[in-house]
Order: structure tokens, then C-alpha cells, then sequence
């Protein structure tokens, strides 16, 4: 076989070998389900839970006062409730726990000291076309409004993602055959998106977008990041 030759099998090589990665998701009544993020085959993580009344009620009455609100920052488990407190004041203190509880999660699962935290009202998709983040490992929540969108890694066409769509819709662009196959997080649950950027996931980073609002409609969104 010439060089040119070896070099057309080994891009079908990998091409097939992407096509036949199997990735799945994995969810759970318990934050112990976060675990599971570290099997190969796991691209998504989701802790399915239900905030509290007390919660949904003051996270409303909140974002009906703050309805820009943004804040975004480095913590560790030391310090994130009493940034996020002073940030979203003494009022928001469920909220505040609530937050620093994942950051403590997500530093102890990953062995992480310091996380990037953004915490975001928003009343438009932030990114309304499905993706895949280049990161290693992101966690998610909605405390308010509808949750994140994703596919499961089989029916996703990732040829079809950036540029591979030709600046069609995701309707149009054959991402996905089915609309059927959109799969979405409930407001209170927890997901850990599995990205590119971590070791032997390349080509298989959870494919995700943001739900489309209605008019007046607001989320408020938690993530977390790596630090380092
Ligand atoms: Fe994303």
C-alpha cells in the first residue's frame, strides 16, 4: 500500500471507529449516579431531583426583582458560600447552600480545588444550536425554567455539527432524524455533560443546546467548570 493509500485507511479506520463508539447516559435518584461519568461509555450523568417549594418560590421572587442577573466566578469548597452569598444576598440563603453543595460535589468528584462557576438569568437561547462543549467535563442546572436539550450519541449526525450544517437549522440540518429524539433535563436536575476535551472522549462530547423561551420566559442556569 503507497503512503497515500495508508493514509485514506487509517482516516476510515478512525472515521468507523467513531461511528461504532457507543456512549449512553445514565440517571439516578441519588447524587451517588455521578460516578458513573467515569465509565467510558457514559456521556451524560443526571442527577434527577426536585428543588423545594421554599426554593422554587424564592428563586421566582428573585429573578422577578433581578431579571439581568449574572454573576460568575472562581470558588473552592472553603470559600463558594460565602462568594455566592454575598453575591446573591443573605435573603438567597437556600439557594446559596444549595450551590455550594454541588461546588463541594464537583470538587470531591473530580479532585478539583477550584471551580469556575457562572451563575446566569437568561431570557434567549445562549446557545440555541446543538453542540458539543470543549471541555472535559461540565455540570448543569436549571433553578427556574424549562432545561437543557441533548441527544443521545446514536441518533446524533456529528457531521452535521458547526460548519457541517451549512447554516441550516437544527431542524434542517439532518442532526437528528426524529424530533422525537430530543431528549431534555427537567428544571432541578443535575447533569454532568461528558465534552471533548476529556481523555478518550474526542468525537463523542454529549451533543447539547439550549431550549428554545417563549416571550417573558426566564431560566436560571448554574454551571460549573474545571479550574485549574
Ligand atoms: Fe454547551
Amino acid at each position: 500500500m503507497n503512503a497515500i493509500n495508508s493514509a485514506y485507511a487509517l482516516d476510515i479506520d478512525t472515521c468507523s471507529e467513531q461511528a461504532t463508539k457507543v456512549r449512553h447516559s445514565i440517571q439516578g435518584n441519588e447524587p451517588h449516579v455521578f460516578t458513573d461519568i467515569y465509565s467510558e461509555e457514559v456521556n451524560i450523568a443526571i442527577w434527577q431531583r426536585n428543588l423545594s417549594s421554599t426554593l422554587t418560590g424564592s428563586v421566582a421572587d428573585f429573578l422577578t426583582e433581578k431579571p439581568r442577573f449574572k454573576a460568575s466566578m472562581t470558588v473552592s469548597p472553603q470559600s463558594v458560600l460565602e462568594s455566592i452569598s454575598e453575591s446573591l444576598g443573605t435573603e438567597m440563603s437556600e439557594l446559596s447552600e444549595n450551590i455550594a453543595e454541588l461546588v463541594e460535589m464537583f470538587c470531591c468528584l473530580f479532585e478539583l480545588k477550584r471551580v469556575g462557576l457562572r451563575l446566569t438569568v437568561v431570557d434567549s437561547a445562549m446557545c440555541p444550536k446543538f453542540h458539543v462543549d470543549n471541555v472535559p467535563c461540565r455540570l448543569i442546572t436549571t433553578f427556574q425554567g424549562v432545561g437543557t436539550e441533548w441527544l443521545p450519541h446514536q441518533v446524533a449526525d456529528r457531521e452535521k455539527l458547526g460548519r457541517g450544517s451549512n447554516g441550516k437549522s437544527d431542524s434542517e440540518s439532518g442532526i437528528y432524524q426524529n424530533e422525537k429524539e430530543i431528549q431534555q433535563l427537567n428544571c432541578g436536575d443535575v447533569a454532568l455533560l461528558k465534552g471533548e476535551h476529556w481523555e478518550g472522549n474526542e468525537q463523542t462530547g454529549l451533543v447539547h443546546r439550549s431550549p428554545a423561551l417563549g416571550a417573558d420566559e426566564r431560566r436560571l442556569i448554574l454551571t460549573l467548570d474545571f479550574s485549574y
